[in-house]
């Protein structure tokens, strides 16, 4: 039941990040954006639903505790600010991750324990392909943002500075540090900012199949 429940609060807190992302985008492509993150999000409302039933229909309507269910939300979106940062592409995209890893275990541990019903198996499956097509739309998308930027900037690389000198942003770096360097640009990025576009310059390159 732990888990149903966990999984009841992570899709109740991908439908509010959602939410909220489809309110905040802006730039290019606004529109499209707007409208993505409106399908996730209104996707996500039957699940929920579906998954909130089936616990009170196994567990009984004393198995659902409201407040319990928002700490655990919260708690699930503060995780994914704290470890993505203040991108909040990213961190949707890290959401959906965990959601697919937490349907997995769901499963994996309610077939094990004798528990999966011929149902639940049937949700947790259409649940784990609905959200792969989310998966498939937001990486899409990251590899749009990441060519559009290596247009914009050159291919970024990692280098040794020769130097001691100051970041994009005015953070001071040594000699010898490993820095992040836009060539075209001559842009200096250090420190997690460059360990985090390092990464989803490599995670665009692999979405495009370079
Ligand atoms: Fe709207």
């Amino acid at each position: 039941m732990t888990l149903l429940l966990q999984l009841l609060a992570i899709l109740r807190a991908l439908h509010w990040s959602h939410w909220t992302l489809h309110w905040k985008v802006k730039g290019d492509p606004f529109y499209g954006d707007h409208l993505m993150y409106q399908r996730l999000y209104e996707a996500v409302v039957e699940e929920i639903d579906t998954l909130a039933e089936k616990i009170v229909g196994m567990y009984g309507s004393e198995a659902i505790h409201n407040l319990s269910v928002m700490a655990d939300s919260h708690r699930f979106i503060a995780e994914h600010v704290r470890v993505v940062g203040g991108d909040e592409f990213a961190c949707a995209l890290s959401m959906e991750e965990h959601l697919q890893r937490a349907l997995k275990t769901a499963y994996d541990e309610l077939k094990a324990s004798g528990e999966l019903s011929l149902g639940m198996d049937d949700y947790l499956m259409a649940t784990a392909s609905a959200h792969e097509t989310a998966l498939y739309l937001l990486r899409q998308r990251r590899a749009k943002m990441a060519s559009a930027k290596t247009a914009a900037y050159g291919d970024p690389y990692w280098m040794t500075a020769k130097y001691p000198g100051k970041d994009h942003k005015g953070n001071p770096f040594k000699k010898g540090d490993r820095v992040f360097y836009y060539p075209r640009t001559k842009t200096i990025l250090t420190g997690p900012e460059a360990e985090q576009a390092s990464r989803n310059f490599d995670a665009a390159r692999f979405d495009e199949g370079y």
